[in-house]
């Protein structure tokens, strides 16, 4: 196992531990597929290809008909260390959100049907939607938390158009919106006149640059998708924070897995409670799943890939984390001045 660490760590810079490899020849036995490995272990893309690459230069795997199979060498290997095929539990009726969404029914119907026509994702902005389940079950989840009932709700990069879920649940008592992406504005505007909606500001808007005062210190409630660096975590979750009116409000975002290690995720959680000085009350995992976008063949995913199958189900998930503000918190509200690193570190492989 030793050995095996030792050879993927020049391979990357992603830390490697013996349970990554564990993770990685676990999930192998439970699927083929090599995106439901990286969905099974755990591990940032870049890091499974590195194990994955590795194992079969070491002769313990084999790619066969697009997937990648344990070799009988392979077998011994779990077998010597007593790794087993990675399980998946997963509660079929809410598929693991916590939340069941028999009681927006409705909301979940219109939603779908108002986003027919949405805008597709383009790579330029580093976009990818989640499903309408998750859409609305997100409305279900910030609801159970008290977060938008007569409350002033700001999205900040509005890709999976929650604002349109939160308009047609009628909950909020104020939404504001923005986004790089002026075909997803247009989209928006287009929805609340539909639907008569007049309590919501839409602004086409880069995040890289200070929120105007107007937004700043104005809501209870935020909500975004971050880029998976700490850099943009610092600035899209930042400025979310910067929008909210004090102590007790709370803000929601997604953290995955597939391109974030969990050495990241320490560095993501130092920053929510030393810098920002906030308190994390729920990490629900897998909660977003997003729906493939159609640039996977240009994205650094595919390139790293040593099978090049294209995914045949949602494996893109994140966790969903829910922050309050206490005493003492603040967000940011500098301007970001790096460019493409906002986007990507050795970790990332969706841009
Ligand atoms: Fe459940």
């Amino acid at each position: 196992m030793k050995e095996i660490v030792e050879r993927v760590k020049k391979k990357t810079s992603i830390p490697v531990y013996e349970r990554t490899i564990e993770n990685v020849l676990s999930a192998i036995q439970a699927s083929g597929d090599v995106w439901r490995v990286v969905d099974l272990s755990e591990e940032p893309l870049p890091l499974v290809v590195a194990v994955v690459t590795t194992l079969h230069e070491l002769g313990y795997v084999t790619f066969k008909d697009g997937e990648v199979i344990l070799t009988e060498s392979g077998k011994r290997l779990v077998e010597k260390y007593g790794i087993g095929a990675r399980a998946d539990y997963t509660c079929s009726h809410c598929a693991g959100r916590t939340v069941e969404l028999d009681a927006f029914g409705d909301l979940l119907a219109e939603f779908k049907e108002m986003v027919k026509d949405r805008p597709e994702p383009v790579h330029q902005f580093d976009q990818a939607y989640v499903t309408p389940e998750t859409t609305v079950a997100r409305i279900a989840l910030m609801h159970t938390r008290g977060d938008l009932e007569n409350k002033e709700v700001f999205v900040l990069g509005d890709d999976d158009l929650t604002s349109v879920a939160l308009m047609l649940s009628g909950l909020p008592k104020r939404i504001a919106v923005l986004d790089i992406d002026e075909r997803l504005i247009r989209f928006i505007e287009k929805v609340a006149d539909e639907i008569g909606y007049e309590s919501i500001e839409i602004f086409t808007f880069d995040l890289r640059k200070p929120l105007p005062d107007y937004a700043l210190h104005k809501f209870d409630t935020f909500i975004t998708d971050p880029p998976e660096t700490v850099e943009a975590i610092r600035a899209f979750v930042g400025r979310g924070i910067a929008t909210l009116k004090g102590p007790g409000c709370a803000g929601y975002f997604g953290i995955t897995r597939r391109e974030s290690s969990l050495d990241k995720w320490r560095e993501i959680q130092r920053l929510l409670l030393n810098e920002f000085g906030v308190v994390i009350t729920d990490i629900i995992r897998n909660f977003n799943e997003y729906v493939n976008w159609g640039y996977v063949e240009e994205t650094r995913a595919w390139r790293l890939l040593p099978v090049k199958v294209k995914p045949s189900y949602n494996w893109y998930k994140s966790y969903m984390f829910r922050i309050q503000t206490l005493e003492g918190s603040k967000g940011f509200e500098d301007e970001i001045t790096v460019g493409d690193e906002l986007y990507n570190d050795e970790e990332a492989s969706t841009t």
